[in-house]
């Protein structure tokens, strides 16, 4: 069975809610405080393997109860994490302030930070069969990130690139990218246009092709998302859903899910409803792994919102 290999970050989040986010110098009065495992890598490998993938971790935690924690939950929700490293940095954390549904998030990247690309190719040898899924993210080392897409494309994986938080893409990496995921604002720093709509996910597209890309889902919220690439073009709405609780780690679900997916050799359009039925049920609830549903809580197939 192939598998998907995640190379992220694993981050602790602090979550707060507050009614207004502060301006620079003013104390306001915060409520709901609680802590949950998340990270972008962590949680895109949970959503993989709780939506029915064989995963394997590749990160980075440290000698503290943060870490301890950390692989614990990875572990339950079914990632192997016999190889995430306890190096001597802090565990990574993330401090979120939510507003209503939406979320400002500042990261410390401690301990995700001190992999390096020869230890992730190190891996790759011992562990990555030809046609493996590989998935990785901007929040470790930029340079680990880059040369580690590379290197899985040589050995024959399928490689996901979700550029988050957003940094410059060097054109070889984004050739050695089977599928590039971005978000709005994402797309926006890659190509100087922030989608709103069909019209200009084309328009991101033409200027993303130019640069190298083969193929891009962009996610745009509420709205939906849509894929442009080799095989055409589709776009997926949304999900509806009764009350957006917390929006973390939604784009994580969507892009896990799809992996779960796509790693099983289904087709695009089909592997993304799935993949938004995963994030529509993890925006009903609060945090970013604990919100993430098993294939057992997706909300029901919605046929009529097929194109
Ligand atoms: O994408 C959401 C994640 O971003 C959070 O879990 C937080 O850890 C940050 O990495």
């Amino acid at each position: 069975m192939k598998k998907v290999i995640v190379f992220g970050s694993m981050n602790m989040d602090l979550c707060i809610s507050c009614t207004k986010a502060p301006q620079a110098g003013e104390t306001v009065q915060g409520q709901d405080f609680f802590t949950n495992p998340g990270g972008k890598g962590g949680n895109q490998a949970t959503a993989a393997a709780r939506l029915g993938a064989q995963t394997l971790m590749l990160g980075s935690v440290g000698q503290d109860a943060f870490g301890e924690e950390l692989v614990h939950t990875l572990t339950q929700s079914g990632v192997d994490c016999t190889l995430v490293r306890r190096g001597k940095q802090s565990t990574g954390v993330a401090v979120i302030t939510r507003t209503g549904s939406e979320n400002c998030i500042i990261v410390s990247g401690g301990a995700n930070l001190t992999m390096t690309a020869d230890e992730v190719a190190a891996e790759l040898d011992r562990h990555a069969t030809s046609g493996d899924l590989f998935i990785t993210q901007y929040e470790c080392n930029l340079n680990t990130v880059r040369q580690s897409i590379c290197a899985a494309k040589k050995r024959g994986l399928y490689t996901i690139f979700n550029p988050a938080p957003a940094h410059e893409i060097p054109q070889e990496v984004l050739k050695s990218t089977d599928l590039l995921v971005v978000n709005e604002t994402e797309c926006a720093f890659q190509t100087g246009i922030c989608p709103e709509n069909e019209a200009e996910c084309r328009e991101a597209f033409v200027k993303l092709h130019t640069l190298g890309c083969r193929n891009v889902v962009i996610t745009l919220g509420a709205k939906g998302s849509m894929y442009l690439g080799e095989q055409g073009t589709c776009f997926v709405p949304s999900y509806p859903v009764k009350q957006v609780v917390d929006t973390t780690g939604a784009g994580d679900t969507f892009i896990g899910g799809l992996a779960a997916e796509l790693v099983r050799g289904t087709d695009m359009q089909t592997a993304m409803h799935f993949a938004t039925r995963a994030s529509a049920a993890a925006v009903s609830k609060a945090g970013a792994q604990q919100s993430i549903p098993t294939r057992e809580e997706l909300p029901p197939e919605q046929e009529e919102s097929r194109i």
